[in-house]
């Protein structure tokens, strides 16, 4: 089954084109084409993602991008090149006048560049329709309404963090498939979401805990904005952190150094005291599979508010950031941990763009193998940690339903359960 699939949920602008076979359980996938247009320069001058910024880069980015990816895959051959598709009448009419009506750029690049080619020897076409910001979501699914319709092949809406939660099983460059067995747990980790979801099948998820307020990437990202660090603030705070080995040392032989504070319950002065950085682990020991990390960056904001100094601030930061992402780590692997006891999962999964972080990565497959050897512990290859669309393809694959292009809406708040 050759599928294309297209991703805009939020900042990556991505075309994937897939061969898949074998069953569910041990798929095997062949990547022909595999494009993300990355728009973070553009949004780190305002630190954060503009939506109308990142739709418009959407709307300029997904032709050049779609035709990137027939040409790389060789799908399109050269008859079709030549040969035009004789669309209906009607389904010209709606392309114009209800599907991207909204997106005149796209609109005027979709007639001058896939009108006039065939249809292209694809199955289906797979598209994310949430959860994400809504301005970008629409041009994606109205790009891939527009071609169902034009091409007359099937459309799959994909909830996006069904793509992360099977990315682990994508071993694109590996002879042997994995196989997923059920129960099985999928931590799920990125700038909008921090989840636990039992999956028990192939589309039937339970979301057994999340976090109340902040999720784990967005915590990242604000903690890096508070110490001074760039966007996005994953990578930013885990390079931070990683200078913690050489700081140490310096710190030991330096007797008269500033040692980093800060508890802030000591009551005592940030010269004369022997501190620890130290945050909280918020929700830690709490009974359910919830998480909180708002606290944990209003901890940071604190401290950062008490050395007041900015150049001290900039001295302590790498010891912060490793103290911060040591809470995030922890909190996510021990509760990761506890679940996989309680749900009696065989496998343990870990996807969105915080599986990208390397502490996280060996802590919860050390620590996994430490406790429940007999459970495997997967890890997505860091190609699909961020945004993807190969992860889209792979999902609707797995679990995706067909609907009648008219059908399908973007969904910003989109669940798993
Ligand atoms: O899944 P993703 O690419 O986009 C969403 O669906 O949200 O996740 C993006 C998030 C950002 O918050 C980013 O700071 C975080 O993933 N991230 C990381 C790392 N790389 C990306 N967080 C921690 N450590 C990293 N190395
Ligand atoms: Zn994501």
């Amino acid at each position: 089954m050759r599928i294309l699939s297209i991703e805009t949920s939020c900042d990556e602008t991505a075309i994937a084109i897939i061969e898949c076979s074998g069953s569910k359980k041990r798929p095997e996938i062949s990547v022909l084409s595999n494009l993300v247009s990355s728009q973070v320069k553009l949004h780190a001058k305002y630190g954060g993602v503009v939506p109308n910024l990142a739709r418009r880069e959407h709307e300029r980015n997904l032709v050049p991008l779609l035709l990137q990816a027939l040409d790389e895959s060789r799908i399109m051959n050269h008859e079709s090149r030549k040969k035009k598709t004789k669309p209906l009448h009607n389904s010209l009419f709606m392309i114009h006048n209800s599907i991207l009506n909204k997106e005149p750029e796209l609109l005027a690049q979709f007639e001058k560049h896939i009108m006039p080619l065939s249809a292209p020897a694809i199955d289906a076409i797979a598209v994310t329709y949430g959860p994400g910001l809504a301005p970008a979501l629409w041009v994606g699914v109205n790009f891939a309404r527009a071609l169902a319709i034009f091409w007359k092949k099937p459309l799959t809406p994909v909830n996006h963090m069904e793509g992360h939660l099977y990315s682990p099983l994508i071993k694109s460059y590996e002879a042997t498939p994995r196989k997923i067995e059920f129960p099985t747990l999928s931590l799920l980790v990125s700038g909008g979401h921090t989840e636990l979801v039992l999956v028990k099948n192939f589309g039937k998820y339970e979301i057994i805990g999340e976090t109340l307020d902040d999720a784990a990437g967005e915590a990242f990202d604000k903690v890096a904005r508070l110490l001074g660090l760039g966007y996005p603030g994953g990578p930013a705070i885990a390079e931070e952190a990683a200078k913690m080995k050489n700081e140490k040392i310096k710190m030991k032989n330096e007797s008269s150094a500033f040692i980093p504070t800060c508890r802030r319950d000591h009551g005592k002065s940030h010269d004369n005291a022997k501190f620890k950085i130290e945050l909280p682990r918020p929700m830690l020991h709490s009974k359910d599979y919830n998480f909180s990390f708002s606290g944990l960056k209003t901890a940071v904001l604190y401290l950062v508010r008490d050395i007041k100094n900015p150049r001290e601030v900039k001295k302590l930061r790498p010891a912060i950031a490793k103290e911060f992402q040591d809470a995030v780590v922890g909190v996510l692997v021990a509760k990761t941990i506890r679940a996989a006891v309680e749900y009696k999962t065989k496998t343990v999964l870990l996807g969105g763009g915080v599986a990208a972080n390397n502490l996280l990565r060996e802590k919860l497959s050390s620590e996994l193998k430490k406790e429940l050897p007999e459970v495997s512990c997967w890890l997505p290859e860091s190609t699909v940690t961020g945004d993807n669309a190969l992860m889209i393809a792979f999902a609707a694959y797995l679990a995706g339903k067909k609907k009648a292009p008219t059908s399908v809406g973007a969904e910003a708040n989109l669940r798993l359960s």
